[in-house]
This record gives structure tokens, sequence and C-alpha cells, in this order.
């Protein structure tokens, strides 16, 4: 394997770091030399278990910090986390939720809406202070390529998405000029469990080739489909007449 080209990004606070592209960005991360990492996500077990392996692999130093999304958003909405002094926020959380029972059941509708965009605004609001966006950082968001069209198998996940692909352009177009850098990446099919029998194999990237796109440009800023054939395919399905559309 090539060796490793060495980055500016030290330190690294994941919101969502059980997912497997958090893993698999962690892990690129911490081969080209990221020293510190922060660690939240609502399973501790798998937490600890990330943790370990990149203090034992990389000997970098790792905190953890447990958060369930749904159950945040719910208790206390405008609650302020501490969110540290890090050059790399990523933020990998998010769930499809049942896209089935969401078409009847409006409490299942608001779950995929928190665990996607709702329950990320209390973060989102302490990373982006003033003062932050003022000195040299990055902030990376996963969104998907179904904010880009409604279709009927999962129109709840598209809107949270879409939702906070807005939220995020705003953020990104804030700061214009500033050393603050913001990423929007439009993930494709990736193979995680996320996907398990719902992606046909053929179309899934896997979780490390999708994080070494990532760190091939670790100053980039804007929006990013990855793979990077999404962005033409997706402009087909933009276009697409509603009657096709609807078979999607
Ligand atoms: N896989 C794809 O094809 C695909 C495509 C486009 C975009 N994306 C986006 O890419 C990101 C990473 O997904 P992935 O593919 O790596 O899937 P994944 O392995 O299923 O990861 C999802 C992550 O979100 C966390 N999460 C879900 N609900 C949560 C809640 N209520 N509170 C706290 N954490 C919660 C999960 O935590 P637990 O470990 O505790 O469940 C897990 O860490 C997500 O934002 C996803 O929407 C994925």
């Amino acid at each position: 394997m090539a060796a490793a080209v060495a980055i500016t990004i030290q330190s690294t606070f994941v919101l969502g770091s059980t997912s497997a592209v958090a893993r698999a960005i962690c892990h690129e991360l911490a081969r080209r030399g990221c020293q510190r990492f922060h660690l939240v996500a609502r399973n501790g077990e798998a937490n600890q278990q990330l943790a370990v392996d990149l203090q034992q692999r990389y000997g970098a130093a790792v905190t953890t910090e447990p958060t369930d999304l749904l159950v945040d958003a719910a208790s206390d909405p405008a609650r302020r986390p501490a969110v540290g002094a890090f050059d790399l926020y990523l933020i990998t959380a998010g769930s499809l939720g049942d896209a089935e029972l969401a078409r009847s059941d409006a409490g299942e509708a608001l779950r995929i809406l928190a665990a996607n965009v709702t329950g990320l605004i209390p973060w989102l609001t302490a990373i982006a202070t003033p003062e932050r966006l003022a000195r040299p950082g990055r902030l990376w968001v996963f969104s998907s390529v179904a904010a880009d069209r409604g279709r009927p198998s999962n129109y709840h996940y598209g809107a949270a998405k879409a939702a906070l692909t807005t939220l995020c352009e705003g953020l990104l177009l804030r700061c214009h000029g500033k050393p603050f850098a913001v990423r929007i990446i439009k993930a494709g099919f990736m193979a995680t469990p996320m996907t398990v029998g719902k992606a046909p194999p053929a179309l899934c990237a896997s979780p490390e080739s999708v994080a070494r796109d990532l760190l091939r440009r670790p100053d980039k800023r804007g929006i990013d489909y990855l793979p990077w054939w999404w962005s033409p395919l997706m402009l087909l399905i933009r276009l697409l007449p509603a009657p096709i559309a609807a078979k999607l």
C-alpha cells in the first residue's frame, strides 16, 4: 500500500463515530497523522472499540462521549453541547428509519427528522460560533443524494437530508472568505449496515474508498457527490418527468 500523505488535520471531533464510514475516515485520518479524536456516538461499546483501536494502532489520544439524538432532541432541544477545539468536525450520524411505517405514523416520521437534522442542530449551532468560524478549521457533514429529489420509497429521509443540506449550504456561504471550510457530502449508496438488503451491492462504494476520496482533498469546501459519478446521475434524475420519477 502507498504511504499516506501527511495532512494538517491533527484533531477530529466525530458525531456518529460508530457509523461504518466514520470508522473508515478515522482510520484514514490516523494513518495520515491525526493524533487526537473525540468520538460521540449512541452505541457506547462499539465507540469504545473504535477508541481502543485508534489508540493501539496509531497511538492516538481518544476521548468518547455518549449521545442519543432522539432522546437529546426531545429532552432539551435548546441545550448547547460542548464541542471543544478541533481541526475537523465530522458529522456522520443519520438514520433511514422505517420508511414504510413513517408513511402512516407521524412519530416515526419525526424520529427520522430528529436523527438526520433536528437532533444535529444543537451540535451544529455549538460548532458554528463566530469565534470558531474566524479560525482555520473544517466541518464535513454527511448528507445524501436522497436530498436531491423526493422519492416514494424514502421521502422522510430525503426531506431530512434536504433540510440538512440547505442548512449547511447556508453555513457554507456564511463561511465564504473565512478560514473555516464547510463541506457537504452528498453520498450515494455505500456498503454499510444502513444499506444491507436495500441497495444493489454493485452500486455501493466501500466506506474505505469514500474515506480516501475525502482525504485526497482535505481542504476542499463546497458540495461533493461521492463517488463523483452521482453528480451527473442526480442531474438526470432531477430532470426526469414525474411519471418516470414515480417509479423510482
Ligand atoms: N450508506 C449509504 O448508502 C448512505 C448513503 C447516503 C448517505 N449516507 C449517510 O452517511 C452517514 C453515515 O451512514 P453509514 O452509511 O455509515 O451508516 P451506519 O453505519 O448505519 O451509521 C449511522 C450512524 O448514525 C448513528 N445514529 C443513528 N441514529 C442515531 C441516534 N438516534 N443517535 C445517535 N446516533 C445515531 C448510528 O449510531 P448507532 O451505531 O448507535 O446505530 C451510526 O453511528 C449517515 O448520515 C447516512 O445518512 C449513507
